[in-house]
């Protein structure tokens, strides 16, 4: 396995097959993930049933309520610029952050490379925190936001809502990091002196999204991208695309003794 820093957050991978990843492998995949947010893994053909069992691997799979699943596999959803009338619209977001336990992974798989445009961004939310004023810092240090679902289908019983700390520490690196979503998604913050909520989630989202924390990944044939929800977000850019762009994306949640075996060095176990 041949690891490459491409931007001074994100990893490139080749000589792995995620068909026969070791736990060792595992381990230091989920470790890089939460040092440099994404991984791009070269060069894989695995079909769908092996990606969702490398998945697993790394923790319990989730699926955002609303989303198109996969025909045949239920646990991977689709994301794809077919049978649409005008592009997707994608701003830089991080997934279903308005449910309790959002996804602390998110995978997708090229399916459908177009034959221009079509990458993904992402942002470096360590970054975004550690750049704060030390003002910001203090005054926010307990801000919580209030996430909310936003143009998804939804049914009554799915969870809608939920309150995030706007600084996380993460379980791994013990850094923290400003875990937002597209402003629209949050409602509004507490615990903030801060008299004007919408403002100042405006405020710190444009903080996030400056060029210097972006990471913008050009797809190729092959490529399963990996990135860790709790230090970044994403987004994909539609614009100037020419062609069917498919991807199948599956959300994995946090394990946490996975967590905590890394996190203090011990050796990995998988469950
Ligand atoms: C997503 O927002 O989860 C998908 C990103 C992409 O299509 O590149």
């Amino acid at each position: 396995m041949n690891t490459e820093r491409t931007h001074p957050f994100g990893m490139a991978i080749s000589g792995l097959d995620l068909a026969q990843i070791t736990e060792t492998q595992i381990g230091s995949l989920i470790e890089t993930l939460a040092i440099h947010g994404v991984a791009v893994i070269k060069d894989q053909q695995i079909s769908d049933g092996a990606f969702v069992k490398f998945l697993n691997r790394i923790g319990s799979l989730t699926f955002t309520q609303g989303e198109q699943s996969v025909e045949g596999c239920e646990a991977l959803n689709i994301v794809t610029n077919a049978n649409r009338k005008h592009p997707p619209r994608s701003v830089f977001h991080t997934d279903t952050s308005y449910v309790r336990l959002p996804p602390a992974f998110t995978a997708l798989k090229m399916i459908h490379l177009p034959r221009r445009g079509g990458d993904t961004l992402f942002t470096n939310q360590y970054a975004a925190y550690e750049r704060l004023s030390s003002e910001l810092k203090t005054d926010l240090e307990h801000a919580e936001v209030l996430h909310v679902a936003t143009g998804v289908a939804l049914k009554p019983a799915d969870e809608s809502c939920h309150w995030h700390p706007l600084f996380r520490k993460h379980p791994i690196t013990g850094l923290k990091s400003l875990f937002l979503t597209t402003p629209e998604r949050c409602e509004s913050i507490r615990n903030t002196t801060h008299l004007d909520g919408q403002k100042l989630i405006g405020t710190l989202y444009a903080h996030s999204i400056r060029p210097e924390y972006i990471l913008r990944h050009r797809w190729s044939i092959g490529d399963i991208v990996i990135w860790d929800n709790r230090c970044t977000m994403h987004r994909a850019d539609h614009s100037r695309v020419i062609g069917k762009r498919q991807l199948h994306r599956g959300l994995v949640l946090e394990n946490q003794v996975i967590s905590a075996q890394i996190a203090n060095n011990l050796p990995f176990v998988g469950v």
